[in-house]
């Protein structure tokens, strides 16, 4: 597929470029920039437990100019022209899907959205058949949600083609991780001066809530430690994992310890789906939990250079109260904006040169 990047921009609708110069960045006065992987060194991407820093941050810098893609008056390049993308979501999504379909299209790739509901998976079609049947129309990338950790995985052993891991059960969802770094490489933090080229060093992050069930956290907690920040995670002991110390992030089960002296809170659904019968029995109630670990406005005043991120959905009056999500101190519609962008670079860096398996 690496011959489509050769193609001159004269072949682009309307003088649009193939995509952007990945690896680009400039230098903050006084400290070294740090190292950008020149391709990345994977054919999939799985999870974020095997990129390196320079990885992501190849990532990170190629999804910073696909944003400037996505404001101009034209938003499509022709990097992907010729790929057939299959989206597999064998589980609810609105952002994540939504932003893989718009991302493939605004490269130009040939498109089929596959949900669970109104498929033959009610009949009883197993994963395994699905991906042999999605093998047999010759699609060359998948992008999967499961509800079972390790899905992405299995699938890449069924297909030939390029798997993107668009959450996994609780294992990890990687680019929900790329979107919110992005997310946070774009505010003004004068404690970490080499955040905009992805030197996460000096920055202090906090996150709430359900630890144990959560992807994002844990995908989250890979790329905020590789890139340097130093991470606090926080919630009830019943939803915080045995041995997360290891992750190298504090821990502790009170609030204001994790928000004093963070620049970022991220808070976390609390994930009823994922504990046995639906309910919320990790917890004695949705209402002690808010009193205990939701983020309020009082927070938002003790704390004025905090800011507030949230992957969604977000459970309004549980994580987060309704005037906190709405305030100039969330960036939850930024994450959702670099979403799409983080999307493009992940698909444009692995259609254009994978190099190990992986
Ligand atoms: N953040 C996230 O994964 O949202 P969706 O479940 O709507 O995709």
């Amino acid at each position: 597929m690496s011959d489509l990047f050769a193609r001159s921009s004269a072949d682009a609708p309307d003088g649009a470029p193939d995509g952007p110069a990945a690896g680009s960045g400039t230098q903050e006065a006084g400290r070294a920039a740090p190292p950008v992987a020149d391709a990345l060194r994977h054919r999939h991407l799985l999870g974020l437990s095997d990129y390196a820093a320079d990885e992501i941050r190849l990532l990170l810098s190629t999804a910073r100019e696909m944003r400037a893609v996505l404001d101009r008056p034209i938003k499509r390049v022709p990097s992907l022209r010729g790929v057939t993308a299959v989206n597999l979501f064998f589980e609810s999504s609105t952002r994540t899907r939504l932003s893989f379909e718009l991302a493939e299209k605004r490269l130009s790739a040939d498109v089929v959205s596959f949900s669970s509901v109104g498929s033959s998976v009610s009949k009883g079609e197993t994963l395994k058949d699905t991906a042999r049947n999605i093998e047999a129309m010759r699609v060359d990338l998948a992008v999967i949600r499961h509800q079972s950790a390790g899905a992405a995985q299995f699938l890449s052993r069924c297909i030939d083609g390029i798997v993107v891991n668009a959450g996994d059960g609780q294992h990890e969802h990687p680019t929900q991780a790329l979107l919110d770094a992005l997310t946070m490489a774009g505010l003004d933090v004068p404690d970490a001066p080499g955040l905009a080229q992805f030197d996460f060093r000096g920055l202090r992050v906090a996150i709430i809530g359900d630890i144990q069930h959560s992807r994002v956290a844990r995908s989250n907690l890979y790329a905020l430690t590789r890139l340097g920040a130093e991470v606090t995670v926080c919630g009830p002991r019943t939803m915080m994992p045995v041995g997360i110390e290891q992750y190298g992030v504090r821990v502790t089960d009170r609030l204001d310890e994790a928000l004093e002296g963070a620049h970022i809170v991220m808070a976390l659904r609390i994930q009823l789906e994922r504990q046995e019968g639906g309910k919320a029995n990790l917890l004695p109630s949705l209402r002690e939990y808010h009193a205990r670990y939701g983020i309020r406005m009082e927070h938002l005043d003790r704390y004025p250079d905090l800011t507030v991120m949230h992957p969604g959905p977000i459970n309004h009056g549980v994580e987060l109260a309704g005037d906190v999500a709405d305030s100039d101190r969330s960036v939850i519609l930024d994450q959702v904006t670099n979403g799409v962008a983080v999307r493009m670079a992940v698909l444009y860096l692995l259609t254009g040169g994978p190099v190990d398996e992986g």
